[in-house]
């Protein structure tokens, strides 16, 4: 089964700090922005208020000058190691189940990575070319992101597109941040050490952080927009799948209907989308979305509370004060330690 309005997507590319491909004025700017040491690149900037790399800063101006968001695209929205391969898929396949019935074994998501499917606005489409021709993608049309809320405003305000967001734990999506930066760092580059890399995490200083302002972003836009953000978190997800994939249907305005639950579709679409089943496919053993990166990396334990493995209490004691100071009374919680206890 053809999806020919993905096809002449190129692969993502998130190499190193790549100066050569960024234009003299994006340079400058780039120069006078703070910056810190990077977890794998040599630097993070701080752009618009949020860090990231020099090659991204370009993409997100790219986005930002010609992206105008129709009102039938979705746009997922995570801070990296969220669950964005997660939601891609489930998103997809809810989407577009007419066309591509799950239980076909031609389905897509049995041929291809998730973040194929569903190009992240920031990388794959705005990242080689600065205004690329979106006219003949197929609507509804569903995209990916990690830019802050604040920063993708501009591009979506005078839409009614919805935007779904998924939030996870600070305490694994650091530990999941850390695992994948040790594989995406070059062999010449000397690891980095969980100590180092969890004061940078509590700085702020990661990609497209920091995290708590990325959290509290989209999490106030779906209280004061609900029918146009959805916020779910990744944990509520793996506890109760079938519960949040209706929730997260009738968010995009494609409800199941009662003939497609009694025929178990919501399962299907739970199976089809699940950790264990996308690891074990051949695509993600051994085909590569991100340049030079294999998509076995994206798919780790898949679990809630594997940072018990790694924190220190002192780390764990550091970190949920982070969370109380920043998070205070927005309303935003993590069932962080009960899960453990
Ligand atoms: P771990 O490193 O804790 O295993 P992202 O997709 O945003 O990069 O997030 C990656 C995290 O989501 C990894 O977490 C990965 O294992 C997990 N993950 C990937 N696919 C998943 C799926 N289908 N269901 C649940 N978790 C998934």
């Amino acid at each position: 089964m053809a999806i020919p309005h993905l096809a002449k997507i190129p692969t993502i590319d998130v190499g190193e700090d790549e100066e050569d491909l960024i234009s003299n004025e994006c340079k400058e700017l780039i120069h006078s922005c703070p910056k810190e040491k990077g977890w794998r690149t040599s630097f993070l900037y701080k752009f618009q208020g949020f860090w990231c790399q020099s090659k991204e800063i370009q993409a997100i101006i790219s986005f930002q000058k010609h992206f105008r968001a129709k009102s039938s695209d979705v746009i997922l929205a995570t801070i990296p190691k969220s669950g964005t391969t997660w939601i891609k898929a489930l998103t997809f396949a809810i989407m577009n189940r007419k066309s591509f019935p799950i239980s076909n074994e031609n389905h897509p998501l049995l041929a291809s990575n998730p973040h194929d499917l569903v190009p992240f606005l920031e990388y794959k489409l705005y990242a080689n070319n600065r205004n690329p021709d979106l006219s003949n993608i197929l609507e509804p049309r569903i995209f990916g992101t990690h830019v802050p809320y604040g920063s993708l405003r501009e591009s979506i305000k005078s839409s009614d597109c919805r935007v779904v967001y998924v939030c996870r734990n600070p305490f694994d999506t650091f530990i999941s941040s850390w695992h994948y930066c040790i594989k995406l760092r070059l062999e010449s580059q000397p690891p980095l050490p969980l100590e180092e890399a969890f004061d940078m995490y509590c700085k702020g200083v990661i990609g497209f952080g920091p995290f708590w302002e990325h959290m509290l972003g989209y999490w106030k836009e779906s209280l004061a927009r609900p029918n146009n953000v959805l916020f779910m978190k990744y944990e509520d997800m793996k506890e109760d799948a079938i519960s949040h994939l209706k929730k997260l249907a009738n968010f995009l305005g494609v409800p199941f209907s009662i003939e497609e639950e009694k025929a178990g579709l919501v399962e299907e679409i739970m199976k089809l989308c699940s950790f264990g089943n996308l690891k074990d496919l051949e695509v993600n053993k051994s085909g590569k979305s991100i340049k030079d990166f294999d998509n076995k990396y994206l798919f780790r334990k898949g679990e809630i509370g594997d940072w018990v493995n790694y924190l220190s209490p002192s780390m764990v004691e550091k970190l949920s004060k982070i969370m109380e100071d920043k998070f205070g009374d927005s309303g935003l919680k993590f069932k962080v330690l009960s899960s453990v206890s």
